[in-house]
């Protein structure tokens, strides 16, 4: 992929002790500390570390080994996500059910408007335009 958009264009997410479909490794935090050295000098313009309920604190072995932008995701609410903004712990967070939900989620934070709440029984179903495409924007007055 790098070679063919640039490695500027290309990023890498991971997702440390993700248990999805009964993925499973013995040795987590060495594989994830040798596999982001390993992505060292590529120049991707960014690591996504996605955490969902890991006790150890990835980010602190991660983020020193990798010298692009550094992206947490993983059960954020807006609160969070400045938490972790302000608190200097990434260079961006990132968002996955929210957006799914709330195609205008950037402008309902914006404004502090209520967020849909993501139906989880249309996350992995047949693909379909329901959950994907359904959601309802808010209406132009409100967000103006
Ligand atoms: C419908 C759906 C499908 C997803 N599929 C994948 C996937 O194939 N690979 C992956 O790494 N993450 C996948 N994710 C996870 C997102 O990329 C992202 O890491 C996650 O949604 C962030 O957590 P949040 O939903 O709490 O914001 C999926 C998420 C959703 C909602």
């Amino acid at each position: 992929m790098a070679a063919e958009a640039g490695a500027n264009r290309v990023g890498i997410k991971i997702s440390p002790e993700m248990n999805y479909n009964s993925i499973t490794d013995a040795a987590p935090q060495e594989t994830y500390a040798y596999l982001v050295d390993q992505l060292r000098g590529w120049g991707l313009a960014y690591l996504h570390v996605a955490l969902f309920g890991a006790k150890f604190d990835y980010h602190a072995l991660l983020r020193p080994r990798f010298e692009g932008a550094y992206l947490i995701g993983g059960g954020l609410t807006q609160d969070s996500a400045e938490g972790v903004l302000y608190e200097g712990k990434a260079d961006a967070t990132v968002f996955g059910s929210a957006f799914l939900a709330n195609p205008d989620l950037p402008e309902r934070f914006r404004v502090g408007a209520a967020l849909n709440a993501a139906d989880r029984n249309t996350f992995f179903a047949p693909p379909t335009a329901k959950g994907y495409i359904d959601y309802p924007a808010l209406a132009v007055a409100e967000a103006a």
